[in-house]
């Protein structure tokens, strides 16, 4: 069995948030943070915005362009760090979708490289057996853990949702017996080149690559806080032997410049392992789609790896660094601007805060 990307979506919030608006409140400019980022706008949630709504608008979207019925999605996974619900909000996306045979929804934590891991996870599922349509959600709201008097890391985040959508692709005698056969049998013929590079023309994932370092931790983090709450309860709450608590999480602490040297280490070395676990070569793909932090990164990991401009993949300007949505987000606007064509292969990777990083080459 093997499984192809059919659909993708995005949204962020209505509320532009420019470079000058931020100047305003931290001592900074536009200047320093276009040149130091490349980042010039970004989208954050406010007044009564959801993640969740805007994770299940998003998923719409991707489901109505893969041409699959909600009631159809049998698994939902939200990547997200950010989650509205401690227990997680998958399921609540599931329910906003009206998703009538309640398939299974579940969160994945993994910041900025949740996407991925979350494609990688959908493989699985799908060629485990047993799943078809899986809706792999990218979606983080970390103006929420932002410290807005911390001129170091406010000026970096913005909040969306994007998605992708995964379907089942068997082999050619399997596909008549497949529930989405007519659909699956289009998406498969037009996928298919006789001069591919690739050997396993009927998977649109060929290779990945992930990892993670919990000794990075220290460069970017959001930790738990405890709140001693015992002072009202008053004397009460020492019979229990312990002080209750109640607990929070603190604002982003980042060591910039090391996560900086941890991306432009790591990143291009996955994306060679995952080339070689695909059999393929750098100048086998047709885009670079890194997890949008800083245009420096991605200049730098493109420099190495000697991918040419005209093939990497940015929108961080307008939207700064959305973590887990970052990269079904980029691609959302490269399919829909007909830049990214049916067929072209993407080298993708992600890194972030864990630490954790990786790459998956896929096929569109
Ligand atoms: N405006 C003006 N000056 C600033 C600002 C700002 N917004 N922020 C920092 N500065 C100052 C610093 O105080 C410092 O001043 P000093 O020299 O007087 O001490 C100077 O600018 C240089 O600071 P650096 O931190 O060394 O600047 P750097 O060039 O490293 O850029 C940045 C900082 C943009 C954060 C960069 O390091 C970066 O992008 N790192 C990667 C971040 C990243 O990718 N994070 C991923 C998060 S993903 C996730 O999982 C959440």
């Amino acid at each position: 069995k093997g499984c192809k990307l059919v659909g993708c979506g995005s949204a962020v919030p209505n509320l532009k948030v420019s470079n000058d608006d931020l100047a305003k409140i931290v001592d900074t400019s536009d200047e320093w943070i276009s040149v130091r980022t490349g980042i010039r706008n970004r989208h954050i949630l406010a007044g009564n915005d959801s993640l969740t709504a805007l994770s299940a608008e998003a998923a719409r979207k991707a489901l109505q362009m893969a041409e699959v019925d909600p009631d159809d999605v049998d698994l939902v996974l939200l990547c997200t760090s950010t989650p509205e619900d401690l227990f997680g909000s998958a399921p609540q996306i599931q329910k906003e979708l009206g998703c009538k045979r309640n398939p299974l929804a579940y969160d994945i934590t993994a910041a900025c490289s949740g996407f991925l891991l979350g494609l990688v996870s959908a493989a699985c599922y799908i060629r485990g057996g047993g799943f078809s349509n899986v809706l792999v959600i990218g979606a983080d709201a970390l103006s929420r853990y932002v410290d807005w008097t911390d001129r170091g890391t406010c000026i970096l985040f913005g909040d969306a949702a994007g998605i992708g959508l995964k379907l089942i692709v068997a082999s050619f005698e399997l596909l008549s017996q497949l529930e989405h056969a007519v659909f699956s049998l289009r998406r498969f013929a037009v996928h298919i080149s006789p001069n591919s590079a690739c050997n396993s023309e009927e998977d649109g994932l060929f290779g990945f690559d992930m990892h993670s370092d919990g000794g990075g931790q220290r460069n970017l983090n959001a930790p738990i806080v405890e709140n001693e709450v015992d002072h009202a309860l008053g004397s009460n709450g020492s019979v229990l032997g312990f002080p209750p608590r109640r607990s929070s999480y603190s604002c982003i602490q980042m060591k910039g410049n090391e996560v900086f040297r941890f991306a432009v280490r790591c990143v291009p070395q996955s994306i060679e392992s995952a080339l070689q676990k695909a059999g393929l070569t750098v100048s086998s793909i047709d885009w670079l789609l890194l997890h949008q932090a800083n245009q420096r990164i991605i200049d730098a990991v493109a420099t190495r790896l000697e991918v040419p401009p005209e093939q990497v993949i940015s929108n961080l300007a307008n939207y700064g660094n959305t973590s887990a949505a970052s990269i079904p987000l980029a691609l959302d606007e490269a399919v829909r601007g007909g830049k990214v064509k049916l067929g072209d292969t993407i080298a993708a990777a992600g890194f972030g805060a864990g630490l954790t990083w990786g790459s998956a080459i896929v096929r569109w």
